[in-house]
Order: C-alpha cells, then structure tokens, then sequence
C-alpha cells in the first residue's frame, strides 16, 4: 500500500466548513485522511505501492526472481483499478505504470467503476490468466485520489474521502499443489442508481466547450441516503450469497474485509447477517474512503501484521458509483 504522508484530521477540516469531528466520527467512523500533494497523480501511488508489492513478494520468498526489476518482467497483466485516472481518458493509467516499472512484457488496462473497481480487477486479473496457458502473473492495482475530484466546500461529500492506493501479485498455480486463491467472486450492477453518485462534466454527454470558464472544479455529486440504502442491501445480500452458495459457515470464516465507506454501513451489514462485527475489518478512522484502494490496503494492513495465515478463507466486498458491488471469497 502506498498513502500520501499529508494527514488531515477531522479538526483540520472543521477549521475550513461547517463540521466537527464528533459529528464525522459519529455519522462515518472516521478520523482522519491522507490528501496527495500536487504533484502526485495516481500513477505514482499505484506505482508506489506495486513496488512494494513486488519487493514483498520477494522478502518472503514467494517468488524465484531476486529483484523487483526481474519480477516486473515475468508480469504478463497489470490493471489498474481506478476512477481518477492520471489523464483523462488517454492513456491508461496501467500503461503508465507498466512503463515506470519496465514490465516490458506486461498487457495494461484500467478498470473504471468507482469503489468496486479492485474487486472487479481481481476477477478480471484471474480470468485473464486462466484464459491463456501461456500468462502466469498478474499485478492488480487499486488507486485512487478522489481528492482531486470532490468539492471540499461540500461537507455531506468531502468529509468521507481519502487518497491512496494498494496493490496484489496473482500469481497462477496447479490448483492441485495449492488448493487456494481466488474461489469465487460475485460481480453485480444497478444502472438505475446511475445518478447517485455522479461526476457531471468532462465526458461526451457534457464536455468542455471551447471559451468556457470554469468557474467550479468538476467534482462527485452524491445522493448519501440512496447510496447508504443501496450499500447495506448489497453488501448484505452479496455476503449471504457467497456463504450460501460456497457452503462456507461462520467458523470458517478469518475475516470480512469491506470497501471502507462508512463504519456505520458495515455495522448495520453485520447486524442484519447477524454476524460479529469484530469478523469485519475496518481501517477507516485512519484513511477515510479510499475508494478502488481501500480493499488492497486493508489487505497490506492484515498481511503485513500477521492476521492472515496461509490457507485463510476471507471475503472481500465492496460497493460504488454505477451503482455497482461484488465481492471475492479469497483462501489467502
Ligand atoms: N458535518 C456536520 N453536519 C453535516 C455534515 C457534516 N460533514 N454533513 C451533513 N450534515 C448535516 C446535514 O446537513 C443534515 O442536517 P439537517 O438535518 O439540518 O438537514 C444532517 O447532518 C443529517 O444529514 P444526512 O445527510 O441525513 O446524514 P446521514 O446520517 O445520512 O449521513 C452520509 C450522511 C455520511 C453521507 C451517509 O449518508 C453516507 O455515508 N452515505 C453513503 C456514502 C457513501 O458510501 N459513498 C460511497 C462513495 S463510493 C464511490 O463510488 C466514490
């Protein structure tokens, strides 16, 4: 994982709009965000935190190569999940990181849906390795500065946001000598909440005009209440389906790992699946919501701590703009 070291606490934000940490912490959980400098665009975090990955992989001997430099060039994929693009439109953001790392024989491309960009890159990632006999490896990224596109006068929206990226190494395996990875993922959409969260300006429908004065930074507009509803339906239902379906019970279950939008849809997620809090982890007080990154660090957070043993079975879920949702059961 990679976040930006300036971190704004709720009191620094409250100097600014009409908030105060009692009311943040209360409503969301949390406590503080990490905002990026100038300079930085998503490419050098997904960067950032993909060098890390890769230097990881090699510390703990989980791969033959002796420099992140020689890994990156084993990589066959790299995508990046995320909706702040350095650029917009062109190039990929993938591409760029491709090139900084110098995985010359790596395919890129970018995954755009909101929050749920990681999960649906990991599938996207694994079904692509599968494809081909030839692909091995494939480097997952989750990046996004959303700091970039939210409008910090807005206190029902700036309040929730953080920047940040994480990064995984899938790597495929004779699914006889390690009977693990990624078991199932489900993938959903709802086109109907399309408006619930949503950035106006700069596509096709509404580009720049030639002369116009931007008087406003083009920023997420969101309808809180609708996507609160929405989030614990489907983090609920997408839960129950993958126990259901998996014939998974509560005792193998290590842990829950939620996208990080607000403590408080997790805790009504877990009331209504009436499964203990403490099952699902949450990391919000101290990035806010990281949007495609937030998956991916909680992973990093959980893997470099200890709390997740070889042969773990876990559930990562998440939720975003679209509408859309998904989760992956994972044996770590
Ligand atoms: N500080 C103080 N007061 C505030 C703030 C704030 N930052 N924000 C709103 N309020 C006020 C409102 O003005 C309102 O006041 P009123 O009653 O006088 O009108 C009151 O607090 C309650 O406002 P609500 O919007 O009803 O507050 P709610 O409890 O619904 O919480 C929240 C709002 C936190 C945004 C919640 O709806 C939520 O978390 N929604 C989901 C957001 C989310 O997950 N987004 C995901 C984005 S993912 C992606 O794809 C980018």
């Amino acid at each position: 994982m990679a976040v930006p070291s300036r971190r704004v606490t709720n009191d620094e934000l409250a100097k600014t709009i009409d908030t105060s940490d009692e009311w943040i912490r209360s409503h969301t959980g949390i406590g503080a965000r990490h905002i990026a400098d100038k300079d930085t665009a998503a490419s050098d975090l997904g960067l950032a935190a993909a060098r890390k990955t890769l230097a990881l992989a090699i510390e703990r001997g989980a791969v033959g190569e002796k420099s992140p430099e020689e890994l990156a060039l084993t990589l066959d994929l790299i995508v990046v999940g995320t909706s702040t693009q350095d650029y917009y439109s062109h190039p990929a953001t993938a591409c760029l990181v491709q090139r900084a790392l110098g995985a010359k024989n790596a395919a890129a491309m970018d995954i755009t849906i909101a929050c749920s960009s990681f999960i649906y890159g990991l599938e996207t990632a694994a079904a692509l390795l599968k494809a081909d006999a030839r692909r091995n490896r494939a480097l997952v990224i989750g990046v996004d500065l959303l700091s970039r596109i939210t409008n910090w006068e807005d206190r029902a929206t700036c309040i929730l946001f953080g920047d940040g990226a994480g990064a995984v190494l899938l790597e495929k395996t004779a699914a006889k000598t390690v009977p693990g990875g990624i078991l199932r993922t489900i993938l959903g959409a709802d086109g109907s909440g399309w408006e619930y969260l949503i950035l106006r300006r700069g596509g096709s429908r509404n580009p720049w005009k030639k002369g116009e004065v931007v008087e406003e930074v083009p920023a997420i507009a969101m309808d809180g209440r609708a996507v609160y509803n929405f989030a614990v339906k489907v983090i609920t239902e997408t839960i129950a389906r993958i126990m259901e379906e998996e014939n998974i019970a509560l005792d193998d279950l290590a842990l829950i790992v939620p996208h990080q939008a607000n403590a408080r849809i997790v805790q009504a997620a877990a009331k209504r699946l009436k499964i203990p809090e403490e099952l699902f982890y949450l990391n919000i007080e101290e990035y806010a919501n990281t949007s495609s990154a937030s998956i991916p660090i909680a992973l990093d957070e959980l893997n470099r701590a200890g709390r997740l043993k070889k042969g773990d079975l876990i559930i990562t879920v998440g939720f975003g703009a679209g509408l859309t949702y998904g989760g992956n059961l994972i044996r770590w």
